[in-house]
């Protein structure tokens, strides 16, 4: 059976996490002085010799997007941002609080990190409101740093100084996309801006913004520490390095496991106790709500973005949801399709009405008033795809995610 590989979760179990004092003694913050020993450009060019890919669920190379905003043409004197994304609305998906609630500091070195690399004096943690021992926890671990001397004025003895503040979101799923959240985070109406500007360029208060995930900035330490070579070493060619899968449904033991990028989902299954009671594997979605059906021959594909993608499957968020034989696919198809129906915020047509017509659409699948249960699934494709044309932010041309991979691999089930 496959082991687990720790880099974000390294410390979670092992650490109090309340007690700064506990991750200094497992090597915390020896990152950062590292990477202040550097030059800001030299970092920059480690984050993307990594390989480093985001792990909110799009997968973009990390390095790239630092080298973006610290590029960004602004006159120097302006200010640039780092901003996590603690978000995690994605349905299925949790391993950004068992970060938070286990080990808020390794996220918060890699932001100090990622700041130092662009030289921002200002960064913000976005959580989303329910996540309250989240919270608790980086409230704490923020007004511990400050206390240490890792953040505030001039740490570590240099030029450099850095705040790092937390911000409230209120549950909205659309408030985890990045321009949605960036108008969130200044006080604005969670409705999406139109992109391009990329936040690079135009982020936070229209400033050069790097805005990342919680895991994402939980493996900079990591990279800082062992080097770029030694982090390709670990997963998939073009995706390197760890990743934290939270599994859920009719495994034995449901939970959040890290493991090497490129883990297939039967080992995965496997190290989740395997499937539970008498009945057997029938799909799993993977990447949450916006994420892919696959059946069992996905099942010894290894896990990374471009491997799943090339059986139209998606890592996303690596939120894992499995069902066994006695499951319906149309229950679940039915929960995603109200949940984007009641995420929409009802900028745009297309969406605002289109996450409706799904609903009603596939309650006609399941009790097909002509009979004919697949003409009436490629028909929601056709919508669905419409919907992806013209909306306005990416959650608009969601749903067609799930809609094509039920398409492809349960037509039979139709
Ligand atoms: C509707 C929607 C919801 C999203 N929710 C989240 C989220 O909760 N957390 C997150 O990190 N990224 C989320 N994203 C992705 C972000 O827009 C963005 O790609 C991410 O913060 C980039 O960080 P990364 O490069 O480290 O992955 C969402 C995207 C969309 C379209
Ligand atoms: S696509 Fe949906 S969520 Fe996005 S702006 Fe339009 S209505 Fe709002």
């Amino acid at each position: 059976m496959i082991q687990e590989k720790r880099i974000a979760l390294k410390n979670a179990g092992h650490i109090d996490p309340g007690s700064i004092d506990e991750y200094i003694a497992r090597g915390g913050f020896q990152a950062m002085e590292k990477a202040f020993a550097r030059e800001p450009k030299d970092l920059i060019a480690e984050m993307e010799n990594s390989g480093l890919r985001g792990r909110g669920g799009g997968g973009f190379p990390t390095g790239m997007k630092v080298k973006f905003t610290d590029q960004a043409a602004w006159p120097s004197d302006y200010m640039k941002y780092v901003v996590c994304n603690a978000d995690e609305g994605e349905p299925g998906t949790y391993k950004d609080r068992v970060i938070m609630e286990q080990d808020p500091f390794i996220m918060i070195e890699g932001m100090i990190i990622a700041a130092w690399a662009i030289q921002a004096e200002q960064a913000y943690i976005y959580i989303r409101g329910e996540y309250v021992e989240s919270v608790r926890r980086i409230e704490h671990a923020l007004k511990q740093c400050y206390d240490k001397g890792y953040l505030g004025k001039h740490l570590l003895n240099t030029e450099f100084s850095l705040d790092m503040e937390l911000r409230l979101g209120a549950g909205s799923y659309l408030c985890g996309e990045e321009l949605t959240l960036l108008e969130s985070l200044e006080g604005n109406r969670g409705y999406p801006r139109i992109k391009p500007p990329f936040p690079a360029n135009e982020g936070v208060f229209r400033k050069p913004t790097l805005i990342n995930n919680v895991e994402t900035f939980a493996h900079m330490p990591w990279i800082v520490m062992e080097g770029a070579q030694a982090y390709k070493a670990m997963g998939t060619e073009k995706s390197p390095g760890t990743k934290i899968f939270t599994i859920s449904g009719d495994v034995n033991k449901p939970g959040y496991y890290e493991v090497e990028m490129g883990t297939t989902l039967r080992q995965l299954i496997e190290l989740a106790g395997g499937m539970k009671g008498g009945d057997g594997f029938y799909a799993a979605i993977l990447g949450g709500a916006a994420g892919t059906f696959v059946n069992e021959s996905v099942l010894d594909t290894p896990m990374g973005f471009d491997t799943l993608k090339e059986k139209n499957a998606i890592l996303g968020s690596g939120a894992v949801m499995v069902m066994n034989t006695s499951r319906s696919l149309y229950e679940m198809m039915a929960s995603i399709l109200e949940f984007f129906a009641h995420e929409s915020c009802g900028k745009c047509v297309p969406c605002r009405v289109g996450t409706k017509m799904l609903v009603d659409m596939w309650d006609e699948v399941k009790v097909p008033k002509n009979g004919n249960r697949s003409h009436m699934l490629d028909k929601m494709a056709g919508e669905a795809d419409y919907m992806q044309k013209t909306s306005l932010c990416p959650l608009g041309g969601s749903p067609i995610i799930p809609i094509e991979s039920a398409r492809q691999y349960f037509r039979h089930a139709f």
